[in-house]
Protein backbone atom coordinates (compact mmCIF):
# COMPACT_ATOMS: atom_id res chain seq x y z
CA UNK A 1 0.00 0.00 0.00
CA UNK A 2 1.32 3.32 -0.96
CA UNK A 3 1.02 6.07 1.68
CA UNK A 4 -1.44 8.08 -0.01
CA UNK A 5 -3.89 9.12 2.95
CA UNK A 6 -4.45 12.78 3.03
CA UNK A 7 -5.28 14.51 6.14
CA UNK A 8 -8.15 15.58 6.99
CA UNK A 9 -7.44 19.04 8.23
CA UNK A 10 -9.66 18.99 11.22
CA UNK A 11 -8.87 19.47 14.85
CA UNK A 12 -10.31 20.03 18.22
CA UNK A 13 -10.63 24.06 19.20
CA UNK A 14 -8.83 23.53 22.29
CA UNK A 15 -7.24 20.39 24.71
CA UNK A 16 -10.12 20.96 27.08
CA UNK A 17 -12.54 20.73 23.78
CA UNK A 18 -10.36 17.08 23.51
CA UNK A 19 -10.56 15.96 26.61
CA UNK A 20 -14.15 16.56 26.98
CA UNK A 21 -14.94 14.42 23.61
CA UNK A 22 -12.81 11.74 24.74
CA UNK A 23 -14.19 11.16 28.03
CA UNK A 24 -17.36 11.29 26.14
CA UNK A 25 -16.25 8.34 23.99
CA UNK A 26 -14.95 6.64 27.11
CA UNK A 27 -17.95 7.08 29.25
CA UNK A 28 -20.53 5.09 27.91
CA UNK A 29 -23.31 2.13 28.02
CA UNK A 30 -20.49 0.28 29.41
CA UNK A 31 -19.99 2.59 32.53
CA UNK A 32 -23.47 2.57 33.68
CA UNK A 33 -24.83 -0.33 32.04
CA UNK A 34 -22.09 -2.84 31.58
CA UNK A 35 -20.06 -2.35 34.59
CA UNK A 36 -22.66 -1.88 37.62
CA UNK A 37 -24.27 -5.51 35.83
CA UNK A 38 -20.72 -7.40 35.73
CA UNK A 39 -20.17 -5.93 39.36
CA UNK A 40 -23.60 -7.24 40.61
CA UNK A 41 -23.43 -10.52 39.16
CA UNK A 42 -19.44 -10.98 39.85
CA UNK A 43 -20.12 -10.27 43.78
CA UNK A 44 -18.69 -6.59 44.26
CA UNK A 45 -15.69 -5.42 45.37
CA UNK A 46 -13.12 -8.16 44.83
CA UNK A 47 -14.29 -7.11 40.80
CA UNK A 48 -13.98 -3.55 41.82
CA UNK A 49 -10.21 -3.81 42.92
CA UNK A 50 -9.36 -5.75 40.48
CA UNK A 51 -10.85 -3.60 37.72
CA UNK A 52 -9.28 -0.83 38.59
CA UNK A 53 -6.03 -2.43 38.73
CA UNK A 54 -6.28 -3.62 34.72
CA UNK A 55 -7.31 -0.02 34.32
CA UNK A 56 -3.87 1.49 35.53
CA UNK A 57 -1.74 -0.99 34.70
CA UNK A 58 -3.04 -2.13 31.24
CA UNK A 59 -5.90 0.63 29.50
CA UNK A 60 -3.67 3.50 30.65
CA UNK A 61 -0.59 2.42 29.10
CA UNK A 62 -2.93 1.39 25.75
CA UNK A 63 -4.92 5.25 26.29
CA UNK A 64 -1.43 7.08 25.60
CA UNK A 65 0.02 4.75 23.18
CA UNK A 66 -3.25 4.57 21.11
CA UNK A 67 -3.33 8.74 21.44
CA UNK A 68 0.56 9.11 20.51
CA UNK A 69 -0.21 7.12 16.89
CA UNK A 70 -2.85 9.24 16.23
CA UNK A 71 -0.99 12.52 17.32
CA UNK A 72 1.85 11.72 15.24
CA UNK A 73 0.01 10.52 12.20
CA UNK A 74 -2.84 13.16 11.92
CA UNK A 75 -4.94 11.52 10.10
CA UNK A 76 -7.52 8.11 9.96
CA UNK A 77 -5.91 5.21 11.91
CA UNK A 78 -4.55 3.64 8.96
CA UNK A 79 -2.73 6.06 7.58
CA UNK A 80 -1.51 7.53 11.55
CA UNK A 81 -0.27 3.95 11.99
CA UNK A 82 1.28 3.71 8.59
CA UNK A 83 3.21 7.12 9.38
CA UNK A 84 4.31 6.04 12.67
CA UNK A 85 5.58 3.15 11.05
CA UNK A 86 7.57 4.75 8.28
CA UNK A 87 9.13 7.10 10.46
CA UNK A 88 10.29 3.97 13.04
CA UNK A 89 11.65 2.05 10.48
CA UNK A 90 8.96 -0.52 10.80
CA UNK A 91 6.77 -2.49 7.77
CA UNK A 92 3.84 -0.47 7.23
CA UNK A 93 1.82 -3.43 7.10
CA UNK A 94 0.89 -2.63 10.88
CA UNK A 95 -1.42 -0.20 9.51
CA UNK A 96 -3.74 -2.98 8.98
CA UNK A 97 -4.88 -3.38 12.48
CA UNK A 98 -5.97 -0.17 12.54
CA UNK A 99 -8.44 -1.55 9.79
CA UNK A 100 -9.44 -4.21 11.92
CA UNK A 101 -10.01 -1.49 14.34
CA UNK A 102 -12.19 0.39 12.13
CA UNK A 103 -14.15 -2.76 11.59
CA UNK A 104 -14.74 -3.15 15.07
CA UNK A 105 -16.01 0.29 15.84
CA UNK A 106 -18.09 0.06 12.62
CA UNK A 107 -19.87 -3.64 14.05
CA UNK A 108 -19.75 -2.15 17.64
CA UNK A 109 -22.18 1.31 17.03
CA UNK A 110 -24.34 -1.67 14.72
CA UNK A 111 -25.46 -3.30 18.02
CA UNK A 112 -24.66 -0.27 20.42
CA UNK A 113 -27.21 1.60 18.22
CA UNK A 114 -29.87 -1.09 19.49
CA UNK A 115 -29.12 -1.05 23.24
CA UNK A 116 -29.45 2.83 22.92
CA UNK A 117 -32.86 2.51 21.17
CA UNK A 118 -34.22 0.38 24.26
CA UNK A 119 -32.71 3.29 26.18
CA UNK A 120 -34.27 5.73 24.37
CA UNK A 121 -37.69 3.78 24.61
CA UNK A 122 -37.33 3.46 28.50
CA UNK A 123 -36.26 7.78 28.57
CA UNK A 124 -39.98 8.16 26.52
CA UNK A 125 -41.91 6.04 28.57
CA UNK A 126 -40.52 7.57 32.10
CA UNK A 127 -40.84 10.94 30.31
CA UNK A 128 -44.53 10.54 29.86
CA UNK A 129 -44.82 9.02 32.74
CA UNK A 130 -43.46 11.91 35.06
CA UNK A 131 -45.53 14.24 32.51
CA UNK A 132 -48.45 12.21 33.37
CA UNK A 133 -47.28 13.08 37.49
CA UNK A 134 -46.87 16.71 36.91
CA UNK A 135 -51.10 16.86 35.33
CA UNK A 136 -52.10 14.91 37.92
CA UNK A 137 -50.78 17.58 40.49
CA UNK A 138 -48.06 15.19 42.27
CA UNK A 139 -44.65 15.92 40.45
CA UNK A 140 -42.78 14.11 43.40
CA UNK A 141 -44.72 11.11 42.76
CA UNK A 142 -43.11 7.62 42.04
CA UNK A 143 -42.47 5.68 38.94
CA UNK A 144 -45.21 4.00 36.98
CA UNK A 145 -48.15 4.46 39.72
CA UNK A 146 -50.34 2.03 39.56
CA UNK A 147 -48.10 -1.07 37.74
CA UNK A 148 -47.65 -4.07 38.89
CA UNK A 149 -44.27 -5.05 39.37
CA UNK A 150 -45.28 -8.32 36.63
CA UNK A 151 -46.50 -5.01 34.66
CA UNK A 152 -43.30 -3.34 35.02
CA UNK A 153 -40.82 -6.11 34.10
CA UNK A 154 -43.66 -7.36 31.02
CA UNK A 155 -42.21 -3.85 29.83
CA UNK A 156 -39.42 -5.30 28.59
CA UNK A 157 -40.63 -8.20 27.12
CA UNK A 158 -42.76 -6.85 25.41
CA UNK A 159 -40.65 -4.20 23.30
CA UNK A 160 -38.20 -7.10 22.33
CA UNK A 161 -40.95 -8.57 20.73
CA UNK A 162 -41.81 -5.59 18.83
CA UNK A 163 -39.98 -4.94 15.57
CA UNK A 164 -41.42 -2.17 14.78
CA UNK A 165 -40.32 -0.59 18.01
CA UNK A 166 -37.05 -1.59 17.98
CA UNK A 167 -36.68 -0.15 14.67
CA UNK A 168 -38.17 3.19 15.39
CA UNK A 169 -35.71 3.47 17.92
CA UNK A 170 -32.62 2.16 16.68
CA UNK A 171 -33.54 4.91 13.61
CA UNK A 172 -33.85 7.61 15.79
CA UNK A 173 -30.25 6.76 17.58
CA UNK A 174 -28.56 5.82 14.64
CA UNK A 175 -29.59 9.20 12.70
CA UNK A 176 -28.64 11.33 15.74
CA UNK A 177 -25.30 9.65 15.50
CA UNK A 178 -25.01 10.13 12.07
CA UNK A 179 -26.24 13.46 11.99
CA UNK A 180 -23.57 14.34 14.47
CA UNK A 181 -20.63 13.07 12.72
CA UNK A 182 -21.46 13.93 9.16
CA UNK A 183 -20.74 17.40 10.74
CA UNK A 184 -17.45 17.21 11.24
CA UNK A 185 -15.12 17.43 14.55
CA UNK A 186 -15.63 20.76 15.60
CA UNK A 187 -18.82 21.79 14.42
CA UNK A 188 -20.25 17.95 15.44
CA UNK A 189 -18.52 16.03 18.28
CA UNK A 190 -16.93 18.72 19.43
CA UNK A 191 -20.40 20.88 20.04
CA UNK A 192 -21.67 17.46 21.22
CA UNK A 193 -19.33 16.68 23.83
CA UNK A 194 -19.30 20.27 25.19
CA UNK A 195 -23.20 20.48 26.02
CA UNK A 196 -23.53 17.18 26.74
CA UNK A 197 -20.92 15.99 28.83
CA UNK A 198 -21.04 19.05 31.61
CA UNK A 199 -24.82 18.30 31.79
CA UNK A 200 -23.93 14.29 32.07
CA UNK A 201 -21.71 15.33 34.92
CA UNK A 202 -25.10 17.14 36.91
CA UNK A 203 -27.21 14.58 35.96
CA UNK A 204 -24.87 12.13 37.64
CA UNK A 205 -24.05 13.68 40.87
CA UNK A 206 -27.97 14.61 41.12
CA UNK A 207 -29.04 10.96 40.87
CA UNK A 208 -26.38 9.89 43.03
CA UNK A 209 -27.60 12.40 46.07
CA UNK A 210 -30.72 11.11 45.36
CA UNK A 211 -29.65 7.34 45.43
CA UNK A 212 -27.84 8.48 49.03
CA UNK A 213 -30.69 10.71 50.44
CA UNK A 214 -33.56 7.84 49.39
CA UNK A 215 -31.49 4.39 49.50
CA UNK A 216 -29.49 2.67 51.27
CA UNK A 217 -25.93 3.77 50.43
CA UNK A 218 -23.88 1.72 53.16
CA UNK A 219 -24.98 -0.95 51.83
CA UNK A 220 -23.81 -0.42 48.32
CA UNK A 221 -20.53 1.31 49.57
CA UNK A 222 -19.97 -2.14 51.45
CA UNK A 223 -21.32 -4.20 48.06
CA UNK A 224 -18.63 -2.28 45.70
CA UNK A 225 -15.69 -1.97 48.28
CA UNK A 226 -15.50 -4.92 50.13
CA UNK A 227 -13.63 -7.55 48.68
CA UNK A 228 -14.57 -11.23 49.58
CA UNK A 229 -11.13 -12.60 47.04
CA UNK A 230 -13.11 -16.23 46.81
CA UNK A 231 -15.62 -14.27 44.45
CA UNK A 232 -12.59 -13.42 41.94
CA UNK A 233 -12.21 -16.50 39.78
CA UNK A 234 -9.74 -16.66 36.56
CA UNK A 235 -13.71 -16.01 34.77
CA UNK A 236 -14.13 -12.94 36.72
CA UNK A 237 -11.15 -11.70 36.29
CA UNK A 238 -11.25 -12.34 32.30
CA UNK A 239 -14.30 -10.10 32.13
CA UNK A 240 -13.00 -7.05 34.76
CA UNK A 241 -9.76 -7.18 31.78
CA UNK A 242 -12.50 -7.04 29.22
CA UNK A 243 -14.18 -4.13 30.62
CA UNK A 244 -11.55 -2.39 31.60
CA UNK A 245 -10.69 -2.37 27.44
CA UNK A 246 -14.43 -1.66 26.68
CA UNK A 247 -14.85 0.93 28.82
CA UNK A 248 -11.75 2.90 27.84
CA UNK A 249 -12.60 2.63 24.12
CA UNK A 250 -9.68 0.67 23.38
CA UNK A 251 -8.60 -1.56 20.53
CA UNK A 252 -11.21 -0.13 18.25
CA UNK A 253 -8.49 2.70 16.77
CA UNK A 254 -10.89 5.27 18.01
CA UNK A 255 -8.56 6.79 20.14
CA UNK A 256 -5.77 7.02 17.76
CA UNK A 257 -8.45 8.59 15.59
CA UNK A 258 -9.42 11.33 18.05
CA UNK A 259 -5.66 11.95 19.01
CA UNK A 260 -5.28 12.61 14.91
CA UNK A 261 -7.21 15.68 16.01
CA UNK A 262 -4.88 16.92 18.65
CA UNK A 263 -2.77 19.71 17.36
CA UNK A 264 0.13 20.38 19.85
CA UNK A 265 2.15 18.12 21.88
CA UNK A 266 0.47 19.20 25.56
CA UNK A 267 1.42 16.91 28.41
CA UNK A 268 -0.24 13.86 26.64
CA UNK A 269 0.64 11.59 29.70
CA UNK A 270 -1.74 13.88 32.12
CA UNK A 271 -4.18 13.81 29.47
CA UNK A 272 -4.70 10.17 29.72
CA UNK A 273 -4.86 9.96 32.83
CA UNK A 274 -7.29 12.14 33.02
CA UNK A 275 -9.77 10.40 30.50
CA UNK A 276 -8.82 6.75 32.72
CA UNK A 277 -9.93 8.37 36.06
CA UNK A 278 -12.66 9.86 34.73
CA UNK A 279 -13.86 6.57 32.90
CA UNK A 280 -13.82 4.60 36.27
CA UNK A 281 -14.55 7.26 38.40
CA UNK A 282 -18.00 7.45 36.29
CA UNK A 283 -18.21 3.57 36.51
CA UNK A 284 -17.80 3.87 40.10
CA UNK A 285 -20.27 6.79 40.57
CA UNK A 286 -22.87 4.30 38.34
CA UNK A 287 -22.20 1.68 41.22
CA UNK A 288 -23.03 4.36 44.02
CA UNK A 289 -26.20 5.58 42.11
CA UNK A 290 -27.86 2.14 40.75
CA UNK A 291 -26.88 -0.24 44.28
CA UNK A 292 -28.07 1.96 47.03
CA UNK A 293 -31.38 2.16 44.90
CA UNK A 294 -31.53 -1.40 44.50
CA UNK A 295 -30.64 -2.47 48.23
CA UNK A 296 -33.11 -0.10 49.54
CA UNK A 297 -35.93 -2.09 47.95
CA UNK A 298 -34.41 -5.43 48.96
CA UNK A 299 -33.51 -6.25 45.17
CA UNK A 300 -31.40 -8.80 43.55
CA UNK A 301 -27.71 -6.90 42.81
CA UNK A 302 -27.15 -9.60 40.51
CA UNK A 303 -29.91 -9.49 38.13
CA UNK A 304 -27.88 -9.22 35.08
CA UNK A 305 -28.30 -7.07 32.05
CA UNK A 306 -31.78 -6.30 33.31
CA UNK A 307 -30.99 -4.84 36.20
CA UNK A 308 -31.43 -1.22 34.60
CA UNK A 309 -34.25 -1.97 33.04
CA UNK A 310 -36.54 -3.96 34.63
CA UNK A 311 -35.02 -3.73 38.52
CA UNK A 312 -34.73 -0.30 38.45
CA UNK A 313 -37.98 0.78 36.94
CA UNK A 314 -39.50 -0.95 40.03
CA UNK A 315 -36.79 0.48 42.40
CA UNK A 316 -38.34 4.01 41.08
CA UNK A 317 -41.91 3.28 41.85
CA UNK A 318 -41.43 2.76 45.41
CA UNK A 319 -39.56 6.04 46.18
CA UNK A 320 -40.42 9.65 46.18
CA UNK A 321 -39.36 11.96 43.18
CA UNK A 322 -39.23 8.43 41.51
CA UNK A 323 -41.61 9.59 38.08
CA UNK A 324 -38.58 12.49 37.81
CA UNK A 325 -35.13 10.99 38.98
CA UNK A 326 -36.73 7.42 37.02
CA UNK A 327 -36.81 9.31 33.65
CA UNK A 328 -33.69 11.29 34.65
CA UNK A 329 -31.62 8.19 34.60
CA UNK A 330 -32.67 6.89 31.37
CA UNK A 331 -31.95 10.79 29.98
CA UNK A 332 -28.29 10.17 32.15
CA UNK A 333 -27.62 7.11 30.34
CA UNK A 334 -28.88 8.17 26.49
CA UNK A 335 -26.48 11.06 26.77
CA UNK A 336 -23.21 8.59 27.85
CA UNK A 337 -24.47 6.87 24.70
CA UNK A 338 -24.87 9.18 22.25
CA UNK A 339 -21.32 10.64 23.03
CA UNK A 340 -19.87 7.24 22.56
CA UNK A 341 -21.60 6.30 19.39
CA UNK A 342 -20.43 9.63 17.65
CA UNK A 343 -16.35 8.25 18.66
CA UNK A 344 -17.49 4.72 17.00
CA UNK A 345 -18.78 5.70 14.13
CA UNK A 346 -16.22 8.19 13.13
CA UNK A 347 -13.61 5.62 13.29
CA UNK A 348 -14.77 4.06 9.83
CA UNK A 349 -15.94 7.41 8.79
CA UNK A 350 -12.27 8.84 8.98
CA UNK A 351 -10.87 5.92 7.42
CA UNK A 352 -13.08 6.79 4.33
CA UNK A 353 -12.10 10.33 4.42
CA UNK A 354 -8.50 10.19 4.67
CA UNK A 355 -8.10 6.38 2.60
CA UNK A 356 -10.74 6.93 -0.10
CA UNK A 357 -10.90 10.74 -0.41
CA UNK A 358 -14.86 10.84 0.06
CA UNK A 359 -16.34 13.51 1.48
CA UNK A 360 -17.43 13.46 5.47
CA UNK A 361 -21.27 13.54 4.87
CA UNK A 362 -20.61 10.27 2.86
CA UNK A 363 -18.35 8.38 4.42
CA UNK A 364 -20.50 8.73 7.30
CA UNK A 365 -23.56 8.05 5.43
CA UNK A 366 -22.06 4.88 4.32
CA UNK A 367 -21.11 3.73 7.23
CA UNK A 368 -24.05 4.76 9.09
CA UNK A 369 -26.18 3.32 6.78
CA UNK A 370 -24.11 0.00 6.76
CA UNK A 371 -24.37 -0.25 10.69
CA UNK A 372 -28.06 0.28 10.97
CA UNK A 373 -28.41 -2.68 8.59
CA UNK A 374 -26.85 -4.84 10.54
CA UNK A 375 -28.33 -3.33 13.95
CA UNK A 376 -31.49 -4.17 12.30
CA UNK A 377 -30.31 -7.47 11.66
CA UNK A 378 -29.17 -7.67 15.26
CA UNK A 379 -33.00 -6.42 16.56
CA UNK A 380 -35.04 -8.97 14.73
CA UNK A 381 -32.81 -11.53 16.78
CA UNK A 382 -35.12 -10.58 19.78
CA UNK A 383 -38.19 -11.74 17.44
CA UNK A 384 -38.63 -12.54 14.05
CA UNK A 385 -34.80 -14.53 14.02
CA UNK A 386 -34.88 -15.38 17.17
CA UNK A 387 -33.18 -18.79 16.61
CA UNK A 388 -30.45 -17.65 14.37
CA UNK A 389 -27.40 -18.35 15.26
CA UNK A 390 -24.69 -16.73 12.99
CA UNK A 391 -21.73 -18.37 14.25
CA UNK A 392 -23.72 -21.31 15.75
CA UNK A 393 -20.70 -23.44 14.15
CA UNK A 394 -18.77 -22.26 16.64
CA UNK A 395 -18.83 -23.82 20.08
CA UNK A 396 -18.35 -21.01 21.74
CA UNK A 397 -21.31 -18.86 20.00
CA UNK A 398 -23.31 -21.73 19.74
CA UNK A 399 -26.53 -20.80 21.21
CA UNK A 400 -25.49 -17.16 21.00
CA UNK A 401 -28.41 -14.54 19.68
CA UNK A 402 -27.17 -12.50 16.50
CA UNK A 403 -26.71 -9.48 19.02
CA UNK A 404 -24.91 -11.10 20.98
CA UNK A 405 -22.79 -12.61 18.57
CA UNK A 406 -21.75 -9.10 17.20
CA UNK A 407 -21.48 -8.32 20.71
CA UNK A 408 -18.96 -11.32 21.89
CA UNK A 409 -17.13 -11.54 18.77
CA UNK A 410 -15.83 -8.00 18.44
CA UNK A 411 -15.61 -8.05 22.61
CA UNK A 412 -13.63 -11.38 22.68
CA UNK A 413 -11.83 -11.54 19.26
CA UNK A 414 -11.15 -7.72 17.60
CA UNK A 415 -11.13 -6.13 20.67
CA UNK A 416 -8.12 -7.85 22.53
CA UNK A 417 -6.75 -8.16 19.04
CA UNK A 418 -6.69 -4.58 19.01
CA UNK A 419 -5.16 -4.00 22.00
CA UNK A 420 -2.92 -6.93 21.40
CA UNK A 421 -0.92 -5.23 18.18
CA UNK A 422 -1.23 -1.35 19.23
CA UNK A 423 1.07 -2.92 22.19
CA UNK A 424 3.34 -4.59 20.15
CA UNK A 425 3.30 -1.84 18.00
CA UNK A 426 4.02 1.11 20.53
CA UNK A 427 6.10 -1.26 22.63
CA UNK A 428 8.45 -2.40 20.48
CA UNK A 429 8.57 -1.14 16.77
CA UNK A 430 7.81 2.57 17.65
CA UNK A 431 11.05 4.81 17.66
CA UNK A 432 11.97 5.61 20.95
CA UNK A 433 13.08 9.25 20.47
CA UNK A 434 9.30 9.54 19.11
CA UNK A 435 7.82 7.76 21.56
CA UNK A 436 9.61 10.23 24.12
CA UNK A 437 9.16 13.86 22.01
CA UNK A 438 5.78 13.41 21.76
CA UNK A 439 4.40 12.46 25.24
CA UNK A 440 6.69 14.50 26.92
CA UNK A 441 6.97 11.76 29.85
CA UNK A 442 9.89 12.23 32.60
CA UNK A 443 12.47 9.48 32.18
CA UNK A 444 11.06 7.57 35.26
CA UNK A 445 7.24 7.50 33.68
CA UNK A 446 8.62 7.06 30.19
CA UNK A 447 10.34 3.74 31.72
CA UNK A 448 7.31 2.82 33.07
CA UNK A 449 5.41 3.50 30.47
CA UNK A 450 7.44 1.30 27.67
CA UNK A 451 7.66 -1.45 30.28
CA UNK A 452 3.87 -1.84 30.98
CA UNK A 453 3.41 -1.25 27.12
CA UNK A 454 6.01 -3.64 25.73
CA UNK A 455 5.43 -6.04 28.29
CA UNK A 456 3.04 -6.24 31.07
CA UNK A 457 -0.38 -5.08 28.20
CA UNK A 458 0.55 -7.99 25.60
CA UNK A 459 0.79 -10.44 27.90
CA UNK A 460 -2.52 -9.84 29.90
CA UNK A 461 -4.08 -9.60 26.22
CA UNK A 462 -3.21 -12.41 25.45
CA UNK A 463 -4.17 -14.32 28.32
CA UNK A 464 -7.53 -12.23 28.05
CA UNK A 465 -7.81 -13.90 24.10
CA UNK A 466 -6.91 -17.02 24.86
CA UNK A 467 -9.00 -17.89 27.43
CA UNK A 468 -12.06 -16.03 26.22
CA UNK A 469 -11.62 -18.05 22.86
CA UNK A 470 -11.25 -21.36 24.97
CA UNK A 471 -13.00 -20.64 28.19
CA UNK A 472 -12.31 -24.47 29.24
CA UNK A 473 -9.00 -23.32 29.92
CA UNK A 474 -10.48 -21.42 33.18
CA UNK A 475 -12.18 -24.36 34.32
CA UNK A 476 -15.59 -22.91 32.65
N1 LIG B 1 -16.34 3.02 25.95
C1 LIG B 1 -17.70 2.91 25.51
C2 LIG B 1 -18.55 2.45 26.68
O1 LIG B 1 -18.00 2.18 27.76
O2 LIG B 1 -19.76 2.36 26.52
C3 LIG B 1 -17.86 1.97 24.35
C4 LIG B 1 -16.94 2.30 23.22
C5 LIG B 1 -16.98 3.56 22.66
C6 LIG B 1 -16.02 1.37 22.78
C7 LIG B 1 -16.11 3.91 21.67
C8 LIG B 1 -15.11 1.71 21.79
C9 LIG B 1 -15.17 3.00 21.24
F1 LIG B 1 -14.32 3.35 20.30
Amino acid sequence: MVATSQTTGEGWSSRSAFILAAVGAAVGLGNIWRFPTLAGESGGGAFVIFYIGCVFLLGLPLVLSEIFVGRVGQTDAVGSIRKVAVQSGASPSWSIFGGIGAIAAFLIVSFYSVVAGWVLYYAGVMGWDFLQAIMSGDPFRGALAGESQEQIQQRLGDMFASPGLLLAMHFAFMGLTFYIVARGVSSGIEKAATYLMPAFFVLLLGLVIYGAIEGDIGDAVAFLFTPDWSKLTPQVMNSALGQALFSLSLGVAGLITYGSYIKENSGLGATSAMIAFADTGVAILAGLMIFPIVFAVGLDPAAGPTLVFQTLPFAFQTMPGGALFGFLFFILILVAAVTSSISLLEVPTAWGIGERGWSRPKSSAIFGGGAFLIGIACLLGYNVWADVRPLGFWSLFENTDILDTVDGFTGKVMLPLGALFTSLFVGWKADASLLRTTTGLSPAMFGLWRFLIAWLCPLAVTIILVTGLFPSILGA
